[in-house]
């Protein structure tokens, strides 16, 4: 048994320590807002926040999540940048397909976290490993941006 804090909430899983992070996610616990990409630590689909920092689920074993703090899609509106991201997501209609978007907003989630006046290179540095097959770069950068103001 491995004792997991996920959004705040301690759950106790049955899982190989070597399983990824993001089936136990998914599979064990429901939480099927963080997606599976690739697989590979490539496309960023499945970033959810480990200490606060951005992490590639599908390959961060779950043992290395014990004693940390995650946090998934479901639970990062609970924060100030977070609640600033998503509403800004809503207001620059960023989405198309959304499959790509919990793990865009995670990763732009963690960068205003440490950078609350990013630039467009610090944005594109931070959100580089996010891939997003729809190509909504364009409104993603700008909803940091208005994120990024609502947050002064
Ligand atoms: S599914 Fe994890 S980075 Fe692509
Ligand atoms: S919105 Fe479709 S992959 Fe990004």
């Amino acid at each position: 048994m491995i004792t997991l804090n996920i959004n705040g909430k301690e759950s106790r899983v049955d899982a190989e320590p070597d399983t990824p992070l993001l089936w136990v996610l998914r599979d064990t616990l429901q939480l099927t807002g963080t997606k599976f990409g690739c697989g590979m630590a490539l496309c960023g689909a499945c970033t959810v926040h480990m200490n606060g920092e951005p992490v590639r689920s599908c390959s961060t074993p779950v043992s290395a999540a014990a004693g940390k703090k995650i946090v998934s899609i479901e639970g990062v509106g609970r924060s100030r940048v977070g609640k600033a991201v998503q509403h800004a997501w809503q207001r620059l209609d960023v989405v198309q397909c959304g499959y790509c978007q919990s793990g865009q907003i995670m990763s732009a989630v963690a960068l205003l976290e440490n950078n609350r006046k990013p630039t467009d290179a610090d944005i594109d540095g931070a959100m580089g490993g996010n891939v997003c097959r729809c190509a909504t770069y364009v409104r993603i950068r700008a909803a940091i941006h208005e994120a990024a103001k609502s947050l002064a």
